[in-house]
């Protein structure tokens, strides 16, 4: 029986690329979704990977989520948490809702996703966690304190749950991507990415597919002795 994996926000962006790529693989993939229930409908007809419906900032959400997919495809082995929103803005324009929902989703998602799987990983003594963070939580960014900071603490979160693994056989890694040619990336305004894209080395946006074959990488069995890491694709827009 092959593994599973879980994708948060799998059915669109960098996240169906992710989830296409581990599809190839051979693993079993449940894609989970937040909302777009049209865009979750087309990728399952197109891939046939099952998608599922949760808020992963929801925690007792992502305990029956797993379960769902426990129940439907088998013990969860691999952990992509991948979802995430911006709400950007200058912190002097900034809600305490802009902070708090991005805390909630990208930043609290990450341990609901972890605590919802990690017990079971242990156990079998095999499991695969990737957490995708972000340029802006390494160097920070203009208009993205809730971002930046968020991000950052799944650089944070991520070293400190791969100590804890280590010795079961999980691996813990982040991927960190620098601008990505999706939806979220297309809603900076025009002329803010234009400058951002000029300081890109390679001189253009990534493309999901360049963020997905990282995550495959880290999500093999090739992949077992890096744990910890966090690898950077972003063009060489940030170097450290
Ligand atoms: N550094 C210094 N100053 C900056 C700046 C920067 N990076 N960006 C903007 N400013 C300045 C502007 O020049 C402007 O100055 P003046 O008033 O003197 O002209 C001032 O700040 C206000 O800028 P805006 O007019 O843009 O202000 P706004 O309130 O309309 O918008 C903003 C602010 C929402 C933050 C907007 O600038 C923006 O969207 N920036 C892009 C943020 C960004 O990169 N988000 C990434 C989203 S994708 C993502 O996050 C994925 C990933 O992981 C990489």
């Amino acid at each position: 029986m092959s593994r599973v994996a879980i994708v948060t926000g799998g059915t669109r962006g960098i996240g169906e690329a992710i989830s296409l790529a581990l599809q190839e693989l051979g693993y079993t993939v449940a894609a989970n979704y937040a909302g777009n229930e049209e865009k979750a409908k087309a990728f399952t007809e197109k891939t046939g990977i099952a998608a599922f419906k949760w808020d992963v900032g929801d925690h007792q959400a992502c305990l029956d989520g797993v379960a769902q997919v426990t129940d439907a495809l088998g013990p969860v082995d691999i952990v992509v948490n991948n979802a995430g929103i911006t709400r950007d803005g200058v912190l002097a324009k900034m809600s305490f809702d802009d902070w708090n929902e991005v805390m909630r989703i990208n930043l609290g998602g990450c341990f609901n996703m972890s605590k919802a799987t990690f017990g079971g990983m242990r156990e079998r003594g095999w499991g695969r966690i990737v957490n995708i963070g972000s340029i802006n939580g390494q160097a920070g960014q203009y208009g993205q304190v809730n971002y930046a900071a968020a991000k950052s603490g799944i650089h944070g979160f991520t070293k400190a749950l791969a100590q804890e693994g280590a010795k079961s056989g999980i691996t813990v890694n982040a991927i960190a991507p620098g601008y990505i040619d999706t939806d979220m990336v297309a809603a900076v305004p025009a002329a803010v990415l234009e400058k951002i894209v000029a300081k890109i080395p390679v001189g253009r946006l990534g493309q999901a597919h360049e963020i997905a074959r990282g995550v495959a990488f880290l999500c093999s069995e090739d992949g077992g002795f890096v744990t910890g890491s966090t690898l950077s694709i972003n063009g060489g827009q940030h170097m450290y």
